[in-house]
Parts: structure tokens; C-alpha cells; sequence
């Protein structure tokens, strides 16, 4: 089906921060297959990882235990400090299983006709739950009706939040820790342990959607980690499996026991291969200290992207944080990202058509990071 509007090139091969088109042309990936792969292109590890598992075994169904996925379910508990643990297949399976659990929370007090509340300018997937969640009305466009029971209120505004306390239907808050498709929208400091005391005076479950941000991205497991707020929820994917489809969504204290046999279900969520692509991504991330490396080239690139890019005038605001970054322009430049291909880099337009958003990979040499910046500069530059 013509679902995407596609940009007239095709990569075949990819190594580290690069990748080839079938033309044998070379580019730099500041995408990462957005948010993807976190680690690189055919990492040694992660290929051997595949490579071992597809010679064991692939699938078996949650009708058995799954050694592998009760491993990585106990991992990822660990870095995600979280209790429980239940593996789907891609980001939006994910935030429908934190709805889904926002539902059952509602049953335990009572509330018939639960809302949640989600932010506006947010992404959060395709599926009908997840479209209904999401705060971008393109994206809902022409799927009418949608589940009614979200309201919207703006990212960043705390009083927007406690404005809805009186609403008893009100069961849980679901917003990402620093918006992605929305343009790289970093809150304040503060936002989120404001967020979670709002939750916690009212009893609404936090929920929150670290797809994109999670696994490392901004220098951290997971963006929250950087101040001491705990969700009672999280999702995450992309780069769980660093291109092998897993996503997770994970839950702590009263949010953790609501999934029981039965009501919840997929087929090839946590399958042995996805589970120890999964478990190897982890592995890496830690054995090679990628967390910090992840801290430290984010940083370095947006002190070359401000110092070289601060000088244009077409250039609003330069934001984020570790490999997550925006580069927000005074205005939509159609053509953009093909100008940034034909200039061998690999970017991507969001945040209305206005920022350029970078998500590298942490393995990008340093090489490639002013290599980035040169290209990003030159092309705005002439733009
Ligand atoms: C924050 C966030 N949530 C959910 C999703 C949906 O994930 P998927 O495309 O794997 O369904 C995305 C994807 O871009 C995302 O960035």
C-alpha cells in the first residue's frame, strides 16, 4: 500500500555510522533509522548475537517459557528500575499495553469511563489506542471516530495538569520525557517531578512513553533517569533491538500486577530471538560504557552545532540532549531532507517541517560528527 511518502534513494549496505545506496554512494546516518540503531549498523556483537540465535532457535509461542525473554525481562527491570515486564513487537504495541493497563487500573477504583490524559504536540503510534492518544490532529485525520476517553493539555504546563484534579475519571497521565516527532521539545528541569507529584496527589498512574528516548539516546537508560522521578509506567522499543522488532512495556508497584493470564496476549512478543538481540543490545551498552559515550558525543556535537550554526539567522534555537538533538530553522525549507542526501547525510524534518532532528548513532566517530556539522552548516547555509 502507498502508505509512505519515500525519498528517492535505497540503502543497501551499512556499517557503523554509514551507510551505501545502490549506487555505491556513501552517507553519513544521523538518523539511526530514527532511533533505531543506537549502536550502529551491522555491530560485530549484535550480528554475531543473530547470527548464533537463528542457528538455535527463533520461536516457540508464550504458550512455553521462554529462557531468554525471562532473562531480558529481568534485565531490562534492572536498568529500567522498574518490576515487571511484558515484550511486544514495536512501540505502539507497547503504549497499548500501558493503556491497556491504565484501563484495569481504573476498574480497581472504580471509574467506569476512565480518561487519560496525554499532551498535545505528543506522538505515541498508529494503532487506534495510540493514534487517540497521540496530540497531532494530521496523524488522526480520517480515523473518526477515535477512542474518546483522552484529553489533551499542553506539554510543559503543570497548571494545564492540575486544572483536570477535579475530574474524578481522570486514571493516569501519558507523555514522552522529551518530545520527538513533535520537534525535540526538552521541558523544564522540573516538569517531570512536577508531573509525578500531580500523579501522586491524585492517584493517577504516570505513564511514560520512552520509545524514542529510551535505550541510551540521551545518555541515560532512559531520558527520566536524568532527575529522580520514577514513572509507574514506561514503554520503550526502537532501539531495544537495535533493528529486530521488540518493544516493552514495563510497570512497578500497583501498575505491575494488573496483567494476568489471559488478558493480555501477543504472538511473537519476547521470542527467543528478538529476546536475545534484546539481552545483547543491553550487554553492549554497558560492556563499552555507551551511556556516557552517548552523554559525551551528544554534547560534543551540539557545542559544534551551536559555535557553527549560531551565526545563521535561519537557525531559531538549537536543543536536546545526548544523541537526541533539534535543529529548529525560522521556517519550513521543502526539499530539505533530499538536499541533505544529495550532501550525503542522512537527516530527518519534523516539528512541522521546521527542525532538523539528528539521532546518530553512538558509534559515530568524531571524525563524523564535525563532518555532520560542516554538512548541516553548508546546507542551511545555502538553503
Ligand atoms: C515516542 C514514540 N512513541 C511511539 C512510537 C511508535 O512506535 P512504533 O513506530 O514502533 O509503533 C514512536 C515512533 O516514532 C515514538 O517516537
Amino acid at each position: 500500500m502507498n502508505a509512505y511518502a519515500r525519498l528517492p534513494v535505497s540503502f543497501v549496505r551499512g556499517e557503523g555510522a554509514l551507510l551505501w545506496d545502490a549506487n555505491g554512494k556513501q552517507y553519513i546516518d544521523a538518523l539511526g533509522g530514527i532511533a533505531v540503531t543506537f549502536l550502529g549498523h551491522c555491530h560485530p556483537t549484535i550480528s554475531q548475537t543473530i547470527s548464533l540465535q537463528a542457528n538455535t532457535l527463533l520461536h516457540t509461542s508464550n504458550l512455553f517459557h521462554i529462557s531468554a525473554q525471562a532473562k531480558l525481562g529481568e534485565e531490562f527491570c534492572r536498568i529500567a528500575s522498574m518490576d515487571k515486564v511484558f515484550f511486544g513487537n514495536s512501540g505502539a504495541e507497547a503504549n497499548e499495553a500501558a493503556i491497556k493497563i491504565s484501563r484495569l487500573y481504573a476498574r480497581t477504583k472504580n471509574v467506569e469511563q476512565p480518561v487519560v490524559i496525554t499532551m498535545n504536540n505528543s506522538f505515541h503510534g498508529r494503532t487506534m489506542a495510540t493514534l487517540s492518544a497521540t496530540g497531532n490532529e494530521a496523524i488522526k485525520s480520517g480515523f473518526e471516530p477515535l477512542l474518546s476517553d483522552f484529553i489533551h493539555v499542553d506539554f510543559n504546563d503543570l497548571d494545564a495538569l492540575k486544572a483536570l484534579q477535579d475530574n474524578a475519571n481522570v486514571v493516569a497521565v501519558m507523555l514522552e520525557p522529551i518530545q520527538g516527532e513533535g520537534g525535540v521539545i526538552v521541558p523544564d528541569p522540573d516538569y517531570l517531578s512536577g508531573v509525578r507529584e500531580i500523579c501522586d496527589a491524585n492517584n493517577w498512574l504516570m505513564i511514560l512513553d520512552e520509545i524514542q528516548t529510551g535505550m541510551g539516546r540521551t545518555g541515560d537508560w532512559f531520558a527520566h533517569q536524568a532527575s529522580d522521578v520514577k514513572p509507574d509506567v514506561l514503554t520503550s522499543a526502537k532501539a531495544l533491538g537495535n533493528g529486530i522488532p521488540i518493544g516493552a512495556c514495563a510497570a512497578r508497584g500497583k501498575a505491575a500486577d494488573l496483567i494476568s493470564p489471559g488478558v493480555h496476549g501477543t504472538t511473537f512478543g519476547g521470542n527467543p530471538f528478538s529476546s536475545q538481540v534484546a539481552l545483547s543490545v543491553i550487554d553492549v551498552i554497558e560492556s563499552e560504557q555507551l551511556l556516557e559515550k552517548s552523554k559525551e558525543l551528544g554534547q560534543q556535537l551540539k557545542k559544534q552545532l551551536q559555535q557553527n550554526l549560531g551565526t545563521l539567522d535561519k537557525v531559531i534555537d538549537i536543543r536536546g540532549r545526548g544523541l537526541m538533538l533539534g535543529i529548529e530553522l525560522d521556517k519550513a525549507y521543502p526539499g530539505l531532507a533530499q538536499t541533505f542526501l544529495d550532501h550525503g547525510l542522512v537527516v530527518n524534518i519534523t516539528g512541522a517541517g521546521k527542525v532538523i532532528r539528528l539521532l546518530p548513532s553512538v558509534v559515530t566517530t568524531e571524525k563524523q560528527i564535525k563532518t555532520i556539522t560542516e554538512t548541516i552548516y553548508s546546507v542551511i547555509e545555502h538553503v
